[in-house]
């Protein structure tokens, strides 16, 4: 087993410097033409080995081949689509090619990008023996020493490179996947603090709501960092630059008034039985706080947001309590 997993090490590495090499031919001009009109730069290129696969379908296992791998290894690395009829054949053609990284800068797996509206936009490895997303996140190898203060957890691939690129090299993605305690966990090994940075849209906040609780449960402290009226950090970051996104992440919302937001709208907040309600709500929230100070702040912040008096929203906290 753990030959088979430095061999597939080993084949990893030869697809991702045959894709890098793709980039550079005559037949990836389209590739290396695509990742400029998304602005990115020779050098961001290089860093992150990005590569193309090229539209000539069974390239890279031809090339394979000549290598002398035989198709046992090819059909474990994920590389290759296998087909009763059609046999072994490559997964990855004509989209340009991001090789992913563990942290110790391995590569275990690739994702690949139409250029342009084809679907699906995104292509990625499947698991392997080397390859579990849900223990695994884009740019970690990098962002594990950028001597930040906190690590910026985004959706996507061009996200982390266009952060990194901005000079924000703390950026790290989980892979199309939901964050899992495992990803917290390896977290919690380099930051103490993480701002969530999702796409702005209703997946992306949901993605928040849920990922709240397992980076807390790591013993993280949450913040969420308000995108709008952009999508993600890519194109925050080409419509307004570095030092606005900087403000941005200063201003991040601490995560348990985000979860507040979020309660409000299942309220109606115009009807005096939906604020109460949804008072009651944050009062049961608040309860969770066991250190009293640290639940005094929180009333605080809420009363103060809300425009309410904090004593009555520490009665109704203290309620909550004895009821509970
Ligand atoms: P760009 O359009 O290139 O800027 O990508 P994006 O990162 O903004 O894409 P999006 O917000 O739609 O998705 C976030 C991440 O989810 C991507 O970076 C991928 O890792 C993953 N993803 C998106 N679309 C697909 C898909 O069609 N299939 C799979 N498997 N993953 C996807
Ligand atoms: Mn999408
Ligand atoms: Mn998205
Ligand atoms: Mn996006
Ligand atoms: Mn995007």
């Amino acid at each position: 087993q753990q030959d088979l997993k430095s061999r597939l090490l080993e084949l990893n590495k030869m697809a991702a410097r045959y894709f890098y090499y793709q980039l550079r031919s005559e037949n990836g001009r389209q590739g290396l033409e695509y990742l400029k009109s998304r602005q990115l730069s020779d050098e961001t290129i290089k860093s992150f080995g990005l590569g193309f696969a090229n539209k000539y379908s069974n390239d890279l296992y031809n090339y394979m081949k000549k290598q002398g791998i035989g198709d046992e290894l090819l059909r474990e690395s994920g590389l290759m689509n296998v087909d009763e009829a059609k046999g072994m054949y490559d997964k990855f053609w004509n989209r340009v090619i991001f090789p992913i990284m563990d942290v110790n800068s391995r590569v275990i797996g690739f994702g690949g990008r139409v250029m342009g509206d084809g679907k699906p936009k995104y292509l990625n490895s499947p698991e392997t023996p080397i390859f579990d997303k849900s223990r695994n996140l884009y740019g970690l190898n990098v962002a594990r020493t950028s001597r930040k203060k906190n690590i910026l957890v985004c959706e996507g691939y061009m996200d982390v490179i266009s952060l990194h690129q901005a000079g924000f090299r703390n950026a790290v993605a989980s892979l199309g996947t939901a964050l899992t305690t495992q990803h917290a966990g390896l977290l919690k090994r380099y930051t103490d603090e993480v701002v969530l940075t999702y796409d702005s849209d209703d997946a992306g906040t949901r993605a928040a709501m849920r990922a709240i609780p397992i980076v807390k449960a790591a013993g993280l402290s949450a913040k969420v960092l308000h995108m709008q009226p952009y999508k993600d950090p890519d194109e925050f970051i080409k419509a307004l630059g570095a030092e606005k996104f900087q403000e941005r992440i200063d201003k991040a919302e601490n995560s348990f008034m985000f979860e507040i937001s979020m309660l409000e709208r299942e309220y109606d907040m115009k009807d005096p039985e939906g604020k109460t309600a949804f008072y009651n709500g944050v009062a049961a929230k608040l309860v969770e706080f066991e250190v009293e100070l640290e639940r005094e702040n929180y009333i605080e912040a809420v009363a103060e947001r809300y425009h309410i008096a904090f004593d009555s929203l520490r009665k109704l906290v203290n309620r909550a309590a004895m009821k509970g």
